[in-house]
């Protein structure tokens, strides 16, 4: 039950178990109210997420839905023409789109949930 004086309870994407640690997830969910596809990459009981749409090329950059390359170097690489990202800030660090950055989305992990707040 909501009452007025409680925070908005925020959207759950998915349970943080469902991730692998270091690894990576994509759901769906409207962002600004728009339909996205987001990246979802957990670090222990962390998570992080983008947008997952390329700077090069506007691409996806999983090469089928959720299943995304990391290299040994610990980047994540697109799957399109092999821009890598650095995972702290979404920073590409090799590739055509060096320099440029992923679209950070907010996400916290409440209850074991990934959520957008
Ligand atoms: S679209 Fe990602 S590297 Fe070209």
């Amino acid at each position: 039950m909501t009452s007025l004086n409680q925070a908005p309870a925020g959207v759950p994407l998915v349970a943080l178990a469902q991730i692998a640690d270091g690894g990576f997830a994509e759901v769906e969910a409207a962002i600004d109210g728009v339909p996205e596809s987001l990246i979802l990459y957990r670090e222990g009981d962390a998570a992080r997420a983008w947008l997952n749409v390329c700077p090069h090329a506007g691409r996806r950059l999983d090469w089928a839905p959720g299943q995304f390359l990391k290299s040994k170097d610990g980047l994540l690489v697109c799957a399109v023409h092999g821009a890598s990202f650095e995972l702290a800030a979404g920073q590409c660090v090799a590739g055509p789109c060096r320099g440029e950055a992923l679209r950070a989305v907010a996400v916290e992990v409440r209850a074991g949930m990934v959520m957008l707040p």
